[in-house]
């Protein structure tokens, strides 16, 4: 007998995706409409857009993913409950739902943030384990201490922006387009890191807290007084700044909650710096490292599949009268 197959929908902010996952590890496939194109001359996403452009991609990106398999042969399906734009979640939500009255199959309403921080151990034949996880996206910057599934106690979180919000923030102040991350790291390749010292919010604040507003504002108040050739060490250092207190503080963070593994996950952790250097600190802090994959960094369907099929197994399921919930907490 196969194993079971689960079909998640993903629709948390400006993606519409869908993806059909067979057992822990067979992806039969995973289909992002990305909508950054129609946001992008706002200079970030606008909420009724995104819910208008969900309802229209909802159907064909469902369908499309239903030629790779028959829907009688779907187990559970799962989509994202929260958090994120009530009027975005609200439309994969629902279609969600309709899809498991239809079957007459279980429904398994998934954390968004469970999608990202269990994205790291996708694929493995084990459940996921203890371990620190840092999820950095546009929306959230956490640490969660992950003790078993559906286990997570919130360690820290930033106190103002997400790290991918203050890339998106300085992007916009270099008048480079939305989303900013990506271009910011490809600038930053011929930057110089130690042009600019920038500030590092609350390294030493003495608990696992972020804050990097004060960093997007110290670009601010140095922007004025630049000329020249500029803007490669400015993004260098910039995301100098961020990494070094991404990596420093996930790393004490394991070592004080004896987790011998850390994770990182979200659209940011595609960054090849951050990568590169929470490997390295981890190494010589004696812990292993689970990089999400980058084709489960930034919004995805598969991430939130996984996250279901593992609910499923253990019988974690959720019910049909649970409302999406734009706050919903994981911890
Ligand atoms: O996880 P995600 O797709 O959406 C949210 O749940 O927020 O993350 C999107 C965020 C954006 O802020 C984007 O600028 C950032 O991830 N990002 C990056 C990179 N690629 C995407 N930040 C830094 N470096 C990157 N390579
Ligand atoms: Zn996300």
């Amino acid at each position: 007998m196969s194993e079971p197959t689960v079909l998640a929908i993903e629709t948390s902010c400006d993606e519409t995706a869908v993806a059909v996952l067979q057992g822990r590890s067979r992806l039969l496939c995973s289909e992002v409409a990305s909508q950054i194109d129609v946001h992008r001359s706002y200079g970030g996403v606008v909420p009724e857009i995104a819910s208008r452009n969900h309802l229209a991609k909802m159907g064909p990106i469902l369908r499309s993913a239903l030629t790779h398999i028959q829907l009688r042969e779907v187990d559970c399906v799962s989509a994202t409950r929260g958090p994120g734009l009530l009027t975005s979640l609200l439309v994969g939500y629902a279609a969600g739902k309709g899809l498991a009255i239809g079957l007459d199959r279980p429904f398994v309403g998934i954390n968004h943030l469970e999608g990202h921080l269990l994205s790291p151990f996708f694929g493995e034949a084990a459940c996921p384990v203890q371990s620190m996880g840092l999820i950095v996206s546009g929306g959230h910057t956490m640490l969660m201490h992950l003790v078993d599934l559906g286990k997570y106690i919130l360690v820290g979180q930033t106190r103002d922006d997400a790290a991918g919000e203050a890339f998106d923030k300085v992007a916009r102040l270099l008048g480079l387009p939305y989303p900013g991350g990506p271009i910011i790291e490809r600038l930053a390749e011929s930057g110089d890191p130690d042009r600019y010292k920038f500030p590092r919010g609350m390294l030493a604040s003495g608990d696992f807290d972020f804050s990097f507003s004060g960093l997007k504002t110290a670009v601010r108040y140095l922007l004025p007084s630049l000329r020249g050739d500029f803007e490669a060490d400015l993004c260098a250092s910039f995301q100098a700044a961020v990494v070094e207190v991404l990596v420093r503080k996930t790393i004490k963070a394991a070592k004080t909650f004896k987790a011998s593994i850390v994770t990182v996950s979200g659209g940011v952790s595609c960054n090849q710096s951050l990568r590169k250097n929470l490997v390295e600190a981890a190494s010589k802090a004696g812990l292993a490292v689970k990089l999400a994959d980058p084709k489960l960094t930034t919004d995805n369907a598969a991430m939130i599949a996984f996250a279901a099929f593992e609910r499923y197994q253990r019988g974690m399921l959720g019910n049909l009268e649970d409302e999406a919930d734009p706050n919903f907490k994981i911890h």
